[in-house]
């Protein structure tokens, strides 16, 4: 069986302290919850990571980014292995937003890739079309280059490490979701993807995860879909009510 997960993104939101006392309340809450199959992930700024790990017993840390070098003269960058050295297990990579207003192309994910994977470290790989390319039909082939150019460079074991989280761009804080179907029509599609690369048992273990305005609202029925095994959430990972009812969604699920 395949793992559940729900996983907040921060982003640019909160300070120490109060990411801190996000991350204790979720984590106390999931606790009291104790969720018998999901697992739930903060992704949360840099500055955050060690001191909401201390604070994390029952859920699992994750960076929203690491550097495409191993280390030396690169300014204001973190590596991998600084990520990993907080205790964080998880690093979010290929945002459509590290790729759109920070220029990631394919050739910096493989990169980055390389080196989360180096220090041990689990992948939340995004991918997803603009709604330009939805619009002319080309969501399929974008999601697949996505696929193939950041990730099937790996082997069949390192491939074992990577969830993927499929983002339409459209629907990324903006209040639009995508409908269930169309979620569930694209996670079906990725999963036959990697199918025709790494098999069918593969294709099965992964991990493939919505974002996009997943909200409390909506996520119990986008967790309906069998090819929806959790979801990437933005604004409502910053609010613990909002977060917990999308976990509690997911838990009810199985
Ligand atoms: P959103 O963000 O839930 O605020 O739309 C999702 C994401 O960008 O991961």
């Amino acid at each position: 069986m395949r793992k559940k997960i729900v996983a907040g993104n921060w982003k640019m939101n909160k300070n120490l302290q109060e990411g801190i006392a996000l991350a204790q309340e979720v984590n106390n809450r999931v606790k009291a919850l104790a969720p018998q199959n999901v697992t739930v992930i903060v992704g949360t700024p840099f500055i955050h990571l060690s001191e909401v790990n201390k604070v994390a017993d029952v859920i699992t840390v994750s960076a929203q980014n690491c550097a495409a070098e191993a280390s030396g003269a690169y300014t204001g960058e973190v590596s991998a292995a600084m990520v990993a050295s907080t205790g964080c297990k998880y690093v979010i990579l290929g945002h459509s937003e590290r790729r759109s207003y920070y220029g990631e192309t394919d050739e910096i994910l493989v990169k980055k890739v390389g080196h989360a994977l180096e220090n041990n470290l689990e992948i939340i790989f995004c991918v997803g079309e603009v709604l330009a390319e939805r619009e002319a039909e080309k969501h399929f082939d974008i999601v697949k280059s996505q696929l193939s150019k950041g990730l099937f460079q790996l082997s069949t074991e390192q491939f074992a490490h990577i969830v993927i989280a499929y983002e339409p761009v459209w629907a990324i804080g903006t209040g639009k979701t995508a409908t269930s179907a169309q979620a569930e029509e694209m996670h079906k599609f990725i999963r036959k993807t990697i199918a025709e690369k790494y098999g069918e048992t593969t294709a099965d273990n992964t991990t493939i995860l919505y974002g996009g305005s997943c909200n409390s609202k909506n996520a119990d029925e986008l967790f309906s879909q069998p090819n929806v095994d959790g979801g990437l959430i933005g604004g409502a990972s910053l609010k613990a009510d909002d977060f917990m009812t999308i976990i509690t969604a997911r838990e009810n699920h199985q």
